[in-house]
């Protein structure tokens, strides 16, 4: 018998099989040939929001939950955080390789030169109402760039892809910032090819009627940091998202989109406009012991806290920590910092949260971090979807080149009715819908 095998014995049948067992993993197909007569289906897992299945091989992110470990393509998070630049960092995840000098200054040209918008995307932007929340206007507007570019829908062809990866690369910050000058009534700026990628970002916010936008060193720096750290996470909710929609042979624009919207939830991207929330309700320090308690007692959740894979501290919540510290030196504090801080520290104490391996995660301080540079919270997960789409590409990249990927299609348990008699109009009853 195979040593990487399993030996499983049907108590209905009392037949035994044998599956082989590879990286800690059996295919889930292995198992249909278990049956209980030439008519039953064969068997299948039942595994809702994929708890223990694995979707695809994947060589672009590692995490270990349990240590608390984030790597790209092999690199520490806290490295590539201390000495790259995102759109370094965004090089290494599409392509496997850190960059040359000249790959490097190559790949930023190219990304500056995509950051223009299409004046019709413009219009476009002005039809939404002020009030518009950002994330909405950003996930339309991706998906409108489908309309100006249509080639995109060659996904076979790789060149034409890299096309479009450098333009959703570069468009992302220019249409995040329009969204933000449109809910304001602000002129839009267009793109300054001067600037780096953040600075350039922090330009079409923020400038008003200076001629040339200098961007301050240590925001800019730590905008960029806090890109390089929510760039990829491997099998996340948007991913798959990214993944799902991609395997239907969808053009980037709108595989993207979508992505962003899967981002745009409160349990995933949307978190951090949630945490400012809660802090603010929570309101000062000797409030937080009875906001714990709530939370004990079942009424809403700690949020910016746990995780689905880290049962341990989030290394990027480590190092969104020490960039706040940057951050408030030139801002000043932000005073829910102090909030934030008391809650970590008497929730890591407590037997609720240390019992379910609840720690801080990416979300718990970088809306501080954000609000102290001057976004409002609507704008924190535009923020993270702007890196993220790096992620999403490489991602989107890695299934269309693994021939083991078909269109994603899940199986389902049919807990319905079996077949039924049709019912005429006059001889139905009521049921009395409830909407709630
Ligand atoms: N506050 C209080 N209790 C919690 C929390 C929380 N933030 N998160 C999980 N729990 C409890 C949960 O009620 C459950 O308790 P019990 O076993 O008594 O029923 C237990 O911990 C396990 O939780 P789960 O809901 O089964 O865990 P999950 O893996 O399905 O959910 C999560 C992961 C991130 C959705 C969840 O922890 C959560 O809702 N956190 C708050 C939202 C948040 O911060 N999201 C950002 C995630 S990180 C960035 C990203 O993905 O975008």
């Amino acid at each position: 018998m195979a040593h990487d095998s399993i030996v499983i014995t049907d108590n209905r049948t009392n037949q035994t099989y044998t599956l082989p067992v590879k990286q800690g993993t059996i295919r889930a197909m292995d198992l249909r040939q278990i049956k209980t007569g030439p008519d039953d289906f064969g068997l299948m897992t039942y595994d809702p929001a994929f708890m223990n299945t694995a979707s695809c091989r994947s060589s672009v992110t590692f995490i270990d939950g349990e240590r608390g470990i984030l790597r790209y393509r092999g690199y520490p998070i806290e490295v590539l955080a201390e000495h790259c630049t995102f759109l370094e960092v965004a090089y290494l995840l599409l392509f496997g390789e850190l960059p040359t000098e000249s790959e490097l200054k190559n790949w930023v040209h190219e990304i500056t030169h995509h950051t223009m918008l299409h004046e019709t995307t413009k219009k476009f932007m002005e039809g939404f109402r002020h009030e518009a929340h950002p994330m909405a206007m950003l996930v339309s507007t991706i998906a409108a760039l489908s309309t100006v570019y249509p080639q995109a829908r060659e996904i076979h062809d790789a060149e034409n892809r890299l096309l479009q990866i450098k333009r959703l690369i570069g468009k992302m910050p220019s249409i995040a910032a329009m969204s933000y000058r449109h809910s304001l009534g602000f002129p839009y700026v267009y793109p300054d090819n001067d600037l780096t990628y953040t600075e350039n970002f922090m330009n079409m916010l923020w400038k008003m009627v200076e001629p040339k936008y200098v961007a301050n060193p240590v925001l800019a720096r730590a905008l960029d940091i806090l890109f390089i750290l929510h760039a990829d996470h491997e099998q996340n909710c948007s991913a798959n998202v990214m993944r799902s929609v991609g395997s239907s042979q969808a053009d980037p624009y709108l595989s993207t989109a979508a992505a962003a919207a899967a981002l745009s939830g409160p349990l995933h991207g949307g978190a951090n406009e949630e945490v400012l929330k809660m802090l603010d309700e929570i309101g000062s320090k000797e409030n937080v012991p009875a906001y714990v308690k709530k939370v004990k007692e079942g009424h809403g959740k700690l949020m910016g806290f746990g995780h689905r894979v880290y049962k341990n501290y989030d290394p990027r919540a480590k190092i969104i920590k020490w960039t706040a510290e940057q951050v408030f030196e030139v801002t000043g504090r932000n005073r829910r910092l102090d909030i934030a801080l008391e809650l970590e520290r008497i929730a890591l104490e407590d037997e609720y949260f240390i019992q379910r391996k609840l720690y801080p995660n990416v979300d718990f301080y970088s809306g501080i971090i954000y609000q102290a540079m001057g976004f409002r919270p609507e704008m924190f997960t535009v923020l993270f979807a702007i890196p993220r789409t790096a992620g999403w590409l490489a991602q989107w990249q890695e299934l269309l080149n693994d021939s083991d990927q078909k269109i994603a299609r899940p199986r389902q348990i049919y807990t319905g009715h079996d077949v039924r008699e049709f019912v005429p109009m006059t001889k139905r009853a009521s049921m009395e819908v409830n909407a709630g």
